[in-house]
């Protein structure tokens, strides 16, 4: 334990609960709070590690695709679908002129079928504005489409191994637990000076892995830490939600082509002002498009 006679009288971290309760918005932990913490989530990692097809590789496209996959849909879920996706799309140039219907084709399954969208459109900046590099620094990264901020942090850390502070689901989980352990609403801007202080900067790569592992661990509690962060939701049921009608959509115009927008409604068999409005955002999203009364993939 962190010894304090005065935890408030120095504007280090000593925490009175546990060895690591942040008892302001903006905490400098000691450096003693720093290696406990570090120790244990290292020990864990040595024993416990997660071995991924994406791990341990540092072909920043391969970590890209990666990325992106993780970003909502599960690790099984995934080390099913990589594999096939980086034989299909083997690199950013197969990737970047491949045609979007093919490029669903092998997302079916994964959801949220706009990011297969946007990695392939991600994949043609990389070849037209990058010179086929992809960019080493989160400000590039993020430029790139659906690469907002914990894609653009994972990629640099894993990819380049680079020192940089970013926060995810994962991450976020570890930080609550340890450092908030009685507070509600906690907001990222609490979490990432801990991030920060925290980064074992020796291997950023590797502490990254080891933090998520952790994080991982930590969801099979019966209290997701979580639950106690500012932006907590939780997810809406599959079964009848907007996200089905989608997928109803593609799988139907991938089972069948180009087909008369009516005829696809109905075979959704849910009310047709509803499917109408969610094949118009799908059209604002550039999924699929519409000529003549017939729906296809853009
Ligand atoms: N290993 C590498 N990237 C990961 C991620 N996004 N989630 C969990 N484990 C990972």
């Amino acid at each position: 334990m962190v010894k304090s006679d005065s935890p408030f009288a120095s504007p280090f971290f000593l925490g009175n609960t546990t060895p690591f309760t942040v008892v302001s918005a903006y905490t400098l932990l000691s450096q003693d709070a720093v290696s406990q913490f570090r120790e244990i989530i290292w020990q864990y990692y040595r024993t416990h590690r997660r071995e991924m097809a994406w791990r341990d590789i540092t072909d920043p496209y391969a970590i890209l695709v990666s990325e992106v996959m993780l970003q909502q849909t599960q690790v099984a879920r995934v080390t099913t679908k990589y594999p096939e996706f980086m034989a299909t799309f083997p690199d950013f140039s197969s990737l970047a002129a491949a045609p979007l219907e093919d490029v669903l084709r092998v997302w079916q399954g994964m959801g949220y079928n706009r990011r297969a969208k946007m990695l392939r459109d991600a994949a043609g900046q990389v070849m037209t504005q990058f010179n086929g590099q992809l960019p080493k620094t989160p400000e590039e990264l993020v430029t790139l489409p659906g690469i907002g901020p914990a894609t653009a942090g994972s990629i640099a850390a894993f990819a380049y191994s680079a020192p940089v502070v970013f926060i995810e689901t994962n991450i976020r989980r570890v930080f609550i637990h340890f450092f908030f352990p009685e507070e509600e609403k906690v907001h990222d801007d609490q979490i990432l000076p801990l991030v920060r202080q925290t980064l074992d900067e020796t291997n950023p790569r590797e502490w990254y892995y080891a933090l998520m592992d952790y994080g991982a661990m930590l969801k099979q509690g019966v209290k997701n830490p979580n639950r106690r962060s500012h932006g907590y939701t939780v997810q809406a049921t599959f079964e009848g939600s907007d996200r089905q009608i989608r997928g109803q959509i593609l799988r139907y115009l991938l089972d069948n082509g180009p087909s008369p927008t009516d005829v696809v409604i109905s075979a959704c068999g849910k009310e047709s002002e509803r499917t109408q409005k969610i094949i118009q955002k799908m059209m604002d999203e550039c999924l699929v498009s519409q000529v003549f009364g017939c729906l296809r993939i853009a």
